[in-house]
């Protein structure tokens, strides 16, 4: 072969290989984006809160079918699987001697900055959680006499203030799990 055309597939095979590497590059780098000092019970409970909002979104299209038994059922299974991931986190904060103890290893630790995320995000969650399971009760006890009926109006503003807190605290919750065990 003559030594120019050596030379060109030369070039070639090493343009290859520096793609290669600079998708390697970018798959570590999504790697230790991706992994976080959480263990399971959190890495659990933070899944259940971002799909909180969305498996919510969806309830409210099984309203517009009128298909009000679904979205009751779901709306039930919700909000149970909801409370059992907040008391599993809470029983793994306690075990592992309180949140100072779990948030050891980030260096956003004890920041004030760290401290008014996670207050904003602790009350607006507890305040939704509150409201969620009042509604949730109240509707059950009122469904095929007042609702639909005289209970729809307040059931519909409760409902959309919840789903509300519900999308706000899948962000925070975001923002607090990625200062806590992923930075
Ligand atoms: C588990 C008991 C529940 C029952 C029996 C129930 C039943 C209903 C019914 C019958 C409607 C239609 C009201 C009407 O158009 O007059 C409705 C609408 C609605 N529900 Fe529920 N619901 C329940 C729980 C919830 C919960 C816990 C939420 C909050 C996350 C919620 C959010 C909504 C919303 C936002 C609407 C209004 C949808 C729209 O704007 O058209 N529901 N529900």
């Amino acid at each position: 072969m003559p030594r120019c055309a050596l030379d060109r597939v030369a070039e070639g095979i090493r343009d290859v290989l520096e793609i290669r590497i600079d998708q390697t590059a970018a798959l570590v780098d999504m790697n230790s984006l991706l992994s976080s000092r959480a263990g399971w019970v959190i890495n659990g409970c933070y899944l259940v809160t971002l799909a909180a909002p969305v498996a919510s979104l969806f309830s409210i299209r099984l309203v517009r079918r009128k298909e009000y038994a679904a979205h009751r059922r779901l709306q039930t299974i919700l909000a149970c699987v909801g409370v059992v991931a907040v008391l599993a986190l809470e029983t793994r904060i306690r075990l592992a001697g309180g949140s100072g103890a779990l948030l050891r290893g980030s260096p956003h630790a004890g920041s004030e900055m760290f401290r008014v995320i996670a207050a904003v995000h602790i009350a607006v969650a507890v305040c939704t959680y509150a409201a969620w399971v009042w509604l949730l009760f109240a509707s059950r006890r009122a469904f095929g006499k007042t609702l639909p009926g005289p209970f729809s109006r307040l059931h519909k503003r409760v409902g959309w203030g919840v789903i509300s807190g519900l999308a706000f605290t899948a962000g925070s919750a975001s923002v607090v799990y990625y200062l806590a065990f992923v930075a």
